[in-house]
This record gives structure tokens, C-alpha cells and sequence, in this order.
């Protein structure tokens, strides 16, 4: 018998970055309840729990909206590998890390793939996308809502509008979005949303909610190829946990239970008070920054409330910055990557971290760290984040 392993003992941290993000206590406390199997009549109650509490997540009337097991990649995955079929058309809005990623997939699925770029960091025009959407009459359009790796968050009812006009179906990443700000998919045109749990919703990775319109669910049914991915065929999950309970895979229950408990919880505040904190604590967050001497990456209008670019200053060095700031508060934020790697700084403040005090803990301990690092600091962000919010205590949890 080899040594036995000592108790396990993960360091305290304080989860600021892009994700994962703190899991919720509650969401700890359900995921200690006793496994059921994944055939249980209860397991499917708590399935429907997490299903219609999703709807109001999403932003939608969506009858087809489930959680597929994986992380949001295994989301990305499900909504090209049965949307995009080979030989198809699909346009993707690339302008970042992720957006990458599903034209990458899209071109292992056999599509045509036509990229419309932009700087990482911009959002696109939807009107100039729009016409060219008209132009190329594509079977897909895809884009990403919130680009973690740049920060910027890209509207899309105009560019969705004219997909629709060319009888194209819409699909977006809303791994970042979902849970903290708002995603208002049918609102905005999105046939087909997907997202993660470890982000917005407060939960550890490992389910990837995926919802489809009506106008999808009709495309899918009248596909004649199949998807090349069994594991991710919504048809085959349809027949799991809609109708039939036939088994498919064996679900990671605790993971249902972890989501449908952040789900109760984002409930419990009403999702109107949650994006309100992200706003609010995104705005302490900017003022603060900028009073110390940094500028935001992206645009005003266009930026995520929950995941924050700010550039890193002349002559600081990312790495030292963000390990001064670790050892000192045990607070972790990220870098960029790609074409903005050591540029700017990736700092989250979601789901129970993003509060008035969290955020000014997280300010005074940024400011600190680049100032240890040999940055000039401007002005104390801790008090121009307090004198440019108002935090209305009596609306929220
Ligand atoms: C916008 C976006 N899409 C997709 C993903 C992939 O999700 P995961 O790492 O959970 O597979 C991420 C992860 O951070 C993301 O931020």
C-alpha cells in the first residue's frame, strides 16, 4: 500500500478572473445530496427545475433548453456539430480567442467557413454585418456575445434580422454572459444560445446549457445527415430527457444538483437584481481603475459587466503584478492572451463576488500591487469608485 494521501486542502482564493468563479455556498451545500440514478423520476424533476429556470436565464420562450454534460466548449460543440452541417455555409464574427475556436470546429465539421474579422477588442458594426450576411447568404451565423478574451460584449439584433432574412440560423456563445448580464436570446434573434456553469451562474464547470428556437428545432428535425458527434446528438438527448427517459449517457447528477441550486439562487434574488450588481460593480470597478491611471480596452457601450480589460501600463509587467497581488490578498485575476497577451489585465467580478465591498477589496488590492510593481498610481481608486456609485443596498441581496 503505498502512503496514504493527507486530507485534500485546495489554497483559499479569491476567484476574480475570467472563470471559474466562486461557487456559491448553497450550491456547495447541494451538491453533498445523496446521487440518485440518472433514470429516477426525481432526477428528471430536477432536470425540468433546471430546464424552466434556464428559460428565464436565457431570455427565452425556448421549449428545448437543457443542460448537455461538459464544460462550455461541450455547449459550442453541440451547437455546430448539429446546426453546421458539412459542406454548409457559416459565417463566424471573429474578432477573439473563442470565436476562433467555433470556426475552428465549424471547419472540422466540413463547413465552408467564412470569417468576418476585427480587432480583438472591438465590436462589430451590425449594420456592415448585416450586409454582408445578405450578400453571402449563409446556412449559419455565428458570433460570441461576450468575448472573454477581450472583454467586449456584441449586440446583435440587426446582424440576427438579416440572417433570418436569408433563411440563415443564428447561434451565439453566451458562456460569459449567462447569469450576469443580460442574454435576451429570443430578443435578440438567437436561434441557437449555449453557455457554462462555472461563470455567471456560480457553480463548478462541468453542464453546458444549450437552448434552440422553435425555427431550429424544425431545421433539425428535416436534417438528412447526422451529426458526427453521438455523444452531443440532440436528437438522441431529446429522447433522454424529453418523452422518452431512454438512456443516452449517464448524467453527472451531482452537477444537475449544483445547477438547478444556482439557478434557485439566482431565483431567489430575481435576475433583474443580479445583472444590476454585475452593472454596478462593473461601474465601481471601471471608475476605480481609471482614477489610478489605467484605461479600459474596450469601449464605453460595448463592454462585459462581469469581465473587465483594463490595459496594463507601460513598463509593468503583467505576471508580477498579478503574483504580487495573489501572495498579498489571495486574489486572482488573469491576463490576456493572443494578440493580447501581457496588454491587459482579464478581471471577473461575478456572481457573490460581485458586491460594493468585494469590489472595492479587489480595487485597494489591485492598486497596491501595481503600485508595488513601480506604477505611478494617479489617484485612489477605492474612492472614486465609492464617489461614482451609489450601491442601492435595499434593492438587492
Ligand atoms: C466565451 C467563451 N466560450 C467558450 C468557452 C469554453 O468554455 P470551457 O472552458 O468551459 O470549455 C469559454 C471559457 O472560458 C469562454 O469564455
Amino acid at each position: 500500500m503505498s502512503t496514504p494521501l493527507s486530507p485534500l486542502n485546495p489554497p483559499r482564493r479569491l476567484l476574480f478572473g475570467p472563470g471559474p468563479t466562486m461557487v456559491d455556498p448553497r450550491v456547495y451545500q447541494a451538491m453533498t445530496k445523496t446521487v440518485v440514478s440518472h433514470l429516477d423520476p426525481y432526477f428528471f424533476e430536477v432536470v425540468e427545475d433546471c430546464r424552466r429556470l434556464l428559460r428565464v436565464a436565457f431570455g427565452t420562450a425556448n421549449e428545448f433548453t437543457l443542460a448537455m454534460s461538459g464544460t462550455g466548449s461541450a455547449g459550442m460543440q453541440t451547437a455546430v456539430a448539429n446546426f453546421v452541417e458539412p459542406g454548409s455555409t457559416f459565417v463566424v464574427l471573429a474578432a477573439g480567442f473563442f470565436a476562433d475556436r467555433m470556426s475552428e470546429m465549424g471547419r472540422r465539421q466540413g463547413a465552408n467557413v467564412i470569417r468576418i474579422e476585427k480587432p480583438w477588442g472591438e465590436a462589430f458594426d451590425q449594420n456592415e454585418v448585416a450586409a454582408k450576411i445578405r450578400e453571402l447568404k449563409p446556412n449559419v451565423v455565428g458570433f460570441v456575445q461576450a468575448e472573454t478574451s477581450t472583454g467586449v460584449f456584441q449586440n446583435s439584433e440587426i446582424l440576427c434580422a438579416a440572417a433570418h432574412e436569408v433563411g440563415a440560423l443564428t447561434m451565439s456563445d453566451c458562456v460569459t454572459s449567462l447569469g450576469a448580464m443580460p442574454v435576451e436570446l429570443d430578443k435578440q434573434g438567437i436561434d441557437i444560445g449555449y453557455s457554462c456553469t462555472q461563470k455567471g451562474m456560480s457553480c463548478p464547470p462541468g453542464l453546458a446549457p444549450v437552448t434552440v428556437s422553435p425555427r431550429a428545432m424544425e431545421w433539425l428535425k428535416a436534417r438528412k445527415t447526422t451529426p458526427a458527434d453521438w455523444y452531443l446528438d440532440l436528437k438522441l438527448l431529446a429522447d433522454y430527457y424529453e418523452g422518452a427517459h431512454r438512456y443516452h449517457h449517464t448524467a453527472p447528477i451531482s452537477l444537475f444538483y449544483a445547477l438547478r441550486e444556482g439557478l434557485s439562487v439566482i431565483n431567489d434574488e430575481g435576475i433583474e437584481n443580479r445583472w444590476l450588481r454585475h452593472k454596478l460593480s462593473h461601474e465601481m470597478f471601471v471608475a476605480g481603475v481609471e482614477a489610478m491611471g489605467l484605461r479600459m480596452h474596450v469601449k464605453a457601450g460595448n463592454r462585459i459587466w462581469n469581465l473587465n480589460t483594463p490595459v496594463i501600463p507601460e513598463g509593468v509587467d503583467d505576471l508580477k503584478v498579478r503574483k504580487r497581488l495573489l501572495a498579498a490578498t489571495d486574489i486572482e485575476i488573469s491576463g490576456g492572451f493572443g494578440p493580447l497577451a501581457g496588454k491587459v489585465f482579464r478581471v471577473g467580478i461575478m456572481g457573490p463576488l460581485a458586491t460594493e465591498d468585494n469590489t472595492l477589496l479587489l480595487l485597494k488590492g489591485m492598486q497596491d500591487a501595481l503600485a508595488g510593481e513601480g506604477f505611478a498610481v494617479k489617484g485612489d481608486a477605492v474612492a472614486a469608485a465609492q464617489a461614482a456609485v451609489t450601491w442601492p443596498v435595499a434593492q438587492l441581496v
